[in-house]
């Protein structure tokens, strides 16, 4: 079984190479792929560190190379990198996910054009060394960071943690397209018990950031949100304002989980006192996923002093729905 996961692993370690081969050092790759990366202000240290590349138009590349030094095409199909005798991955620019010690465990490709049908990122299939719902996409880079500013920012993108990183804010990672999962939630927490939830100013950010919020609390963790200016994601906004605007935004728009909440689900309710009864409560049930009673008499303290309701009134809702939770 583990000789079994180190196999594969050696096998991902041979296509990260070769598609980095492919973005260096190939006439295609130069001119796509290491061209689109600087289109997009990548530096070359940054790309090495994230292990980015270059999977090219032809469809047996990989194949080839890798069957000819040994490797099988079986294990190629079981990592998902071959698929009916093709290269899985082509005409893409590839990201390299890694696990907790640096080793490749997957890999995303993103399509070039854009007016291509296809999907803009196509990633390897679950395999016995790439399980989705347990990984998060840039922590092995991200982990150190992590614990020395004992916080982590979650953003939705791969692009969106290498332009962070970059720019030096290290301590991001990303759920990559999925919803925040149980198992992310408890590999953050080995690292830090704070989380900044820092996902696109849309409506689907939005969206992913409420259902990021209860997963999380769940575990444990102390969960703060920024959502960004519409239309911006956190790799768009970093360009636009640079690092020191981008910080700032950070510290004040940052909120805990609760008023994230609230404001959001009042605002949406106006002056509807049915709307409002249903946007309290709803976030009375985020609260109530709170298992410290300390933190959550504490968010409530601050919760009742801005809604001006009855404390005692507040305190039963919340008492009633740690009750009812689960
Ligand atoms: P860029 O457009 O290159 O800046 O990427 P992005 O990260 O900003 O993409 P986007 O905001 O559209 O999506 C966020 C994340 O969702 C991506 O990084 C992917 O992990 C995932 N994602 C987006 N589109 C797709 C898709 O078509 N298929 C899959 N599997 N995942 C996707
Ligand atoms: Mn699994
Ligand atoms: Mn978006
Ligand atoms: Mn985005
Ligand atoms: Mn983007």
């Amino acid at each position: 079984e583990r000789q079994v996961k180190e196999a594969l692993i050696l096998v991902n370690e041979f296509a990260q190479k070769w598609y980095e081969d492919q973005l260096y050092n190939t006439d295609e790759g130069k001119s796509i792929g290491l061209s689109y990366f600087k289109s997009r202000g990548f530096r070359r240290d940054v790309m090495e560190k994230f292990g980015l590349g270059f999977a090219p138009t032809g469809r047996n590349g990989l194949l080839t190379a890798a069957t000819a030094a040994g490797y099988k095409e079986e294990q190629l199909e079981q990592l998902g990198l071959v698929r009916n005798k093709k290269d899985f991955f082509w005409d893409r620019v590839m990201f390299t996910i890694h696990n907790l010690q640096g080793k490749p465990i997957a890999f995303a490709g993103r399509i070039l054009k854009k007016d291509v049908k296809a999907p803009k990122y196509v990633n390897s299939p679950e395999s016995e060394v790439y399980h989705k719902s347990d990984v998060l996409y840039g922590l092995y880079q991200a982990r150190q960071s992590v614990r020395k500013q004992d916080n982590v920012y979650m953003v939705e993108g791969y692009t969106d943690v290498i332009s962070l990183h970059q720019h030096g804010v290290h301590n991001v990672v990303a759920t990559s397209g999925t919803s925040l999962t149980p198992g992310q939630a408890k590999l953050v927490k080995r690292q830090t018990e704070n989380v900044t939830l820092l996902y696109d100013g849309d409506k689907a950010g939005i969206k992913a950031a409420l259902r990021g919020v209860d997963v999380l609390l769940v575990e444990g963790l102390n969960v703060r949100v920024v959502i960004l200016p519409d239309g911006e994601d956190p790799d768009s906004y970093m360009q636009k304002v640079g690092v020191t605007a981008f910080e700032e935004y950070l510290t004040s728009k940052r909120r805990d989980f609760l008023f994230f909440k609230a404001d959001l689900l009042l605002e949406e309710a106006g002056d509807d006192v049915a709307a409002r009864s249903a946007a309290i409560r709803s976030s009375i049930a985020t609260l109530a996923l709170v298992e410290d009673p300390l933190k959550r008499a504490g968010y409530l303290q601050q919760f009742t002093g801005r809604l001006g309701l009855e404390e005692s009134l507040l305190v039963n809702l919340v008492n009633q729905a740690v009750a009812e939770r689960r």
